[in-house]
């Protein structure tokens, strides 16, 4: 499939959306070479810091060939900041630019930007077109429906930036007020998708599972989906929403292996971005995640959580793989809980009790987002 952004010609219709924190370069080699993705975007990084060639943003930016094409989110509220930054990234070969107008936290608002953009719509729209004149790649904004239900600029504001010259937008069917709460609003991003003229609307939000996305697509007219926290918690969804929209067919659950296998590339790139002690470290998150849908596992997650070296991460691994021997058939298939013998099934109330306290979703700031 050809999807046009602007002067970009795009593989899929599918986009990586960004979770500070998550979307780091590992993680979107390992979504890119799982397939169904084309276009990824970075964590938001602050333009200031970026002409400040702050470290912590030259990280952010990090990326190499396999990382292509690459769009980089950039936040700021000031024209000429947000116009530089973006020359710099093009000079260092960024494929599109991403402008964050959705993020709710106080910290980014309070500098005009992130949401607050959605509340100025004549200086939001000058400032894109600053971007817009300075560079000759796409930019593209991502933004909510609006600050709160009484403000649902998404529509008025998706125009604007299309006469500035936006090549899409991005829309997360939330207000700023409700943060991470309620449900999407689809009817919400439809009023987007009806009110510009000729750019892609690309939904977003709470897509976890192919047929959500095709859901998505139907009831908003969308042009595309992106997913954040859906592709975290299952990185396989773009290549089985691609399947999906193309041939109405699911295709099969990643066997064990394969989920063994791309966890330890994911492993072994967050070693290779962040350095041993620090990959490892970070990856203490990661790999829950990918335990998720290995069967009983509480060892192996508690391992995993430890871990500061490579030594540390094989000890775990090939532990789990011996521990976790009594729980297959002669196939290497896991054996259904009846057919477990008596010392093993003793275990399943603990593997229970486990799986019970692990996170089912992604943390996200809860209360009133003005104190977030
Ligand atoms: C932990 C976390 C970090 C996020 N960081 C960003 C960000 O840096 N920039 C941005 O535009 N949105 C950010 N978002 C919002 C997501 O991109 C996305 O719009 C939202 O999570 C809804 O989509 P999803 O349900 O597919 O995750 C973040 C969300 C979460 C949960």
């Amino acid at each position: 499939m050809i999807f046009s952004l602007g002067s970009l010609q795009l593989k899929s219709n599918l986009f990586l959306s960004p979770l500070a924190g998550y979307t780091n370069l590992p993680f979107r080699l390992v979504i890119r070479e799982i397939g169904g993705v084309d276009l990824c975007t970075t964590d938001l990084v602050n333009a200031r810091s970026l002409l400040e060639q702050n470290s912590k943003a030259l990280k952010l930016i990090e990326s190499n060939e396999q990382d292509s094409p690459l769009s980089v989110q950039l936040f700021g509220g000031v024209k000429e900041e947000m116009r530089d930054a973006a020359i710099i990234l093009v000079e260092k070969g960024v494929d599109s630019i991403d402008v964050n107008m959705g993020c709710p936290v106080p910290k980014v608002t309070k500098t005009g930007g992130g949401a607050s953009m959605m509340t100025e719509l004549p200086k939001t729209q000058e400032l894109i077109r600053a971007m817009v004149d300075a560079v000759d790649v796409p930019i593209t904004a991502k933004m909510r429906l609006g600050w709160d239900d009484q403000n649902l600029t998404a529509p008025d504001l998706a125009r604007a930036l299309e006469d500035a010259g936006v090549a899409a937008v991005f829309v997360h069917g939330r207000t700023r007020a409700q943060g991470f709460d309620g449900s999407v609003n689809l009817d919400g991003i439809r009023k987007v998708v009806e009110a510009v003229e000729n750019i892609p609307v690309i939904g977003n939000g709470d897509v976890t599972t192919p047929e959500a996305a095709a859901h998505m697509i139907e009831k908003t007219g969308c042009d595309g989906i992106s997913a954040g926290r859906g592709a975290f918690y299952n990185p396989w969804i773009f290549l089985h929403t691609q399947n999906f929209l193309q041939s109405g067919e699911l295709p099969p659950e990643p066997s064990f292996d394969e989920r063994m296998r791309v966890l330890r590339r994911h492993y072994d790139l967050m070693v290779e971005v962040f350095g041993e002690e620090r990959g490892s470290m970070q990856f203490r998150k990661v790999a829950p995640w990918y335990s998720k849908r290995f069967g009983p596992v509480k060892p192996f997650n508690l391992a995993m959580v430890r871990i500061s070296s490579r030594i540390d991460f094989e000890k775990a691994v090939a532990d789990y793989l011996e521990w976790r021997k009594p729980f297959l058939d002669d196939q290497g298939e896991l054996l259904a809980r009846y057919q477990l013998p008596p010392m093993v099934a003793s275990f399943m109330q603990e593997e229970d009790e486990h799986q019970a306290k692990q996170r089912t979703k992604i943390a996200v700031p809860k209360g009133p987002v003005e104190v977030w």
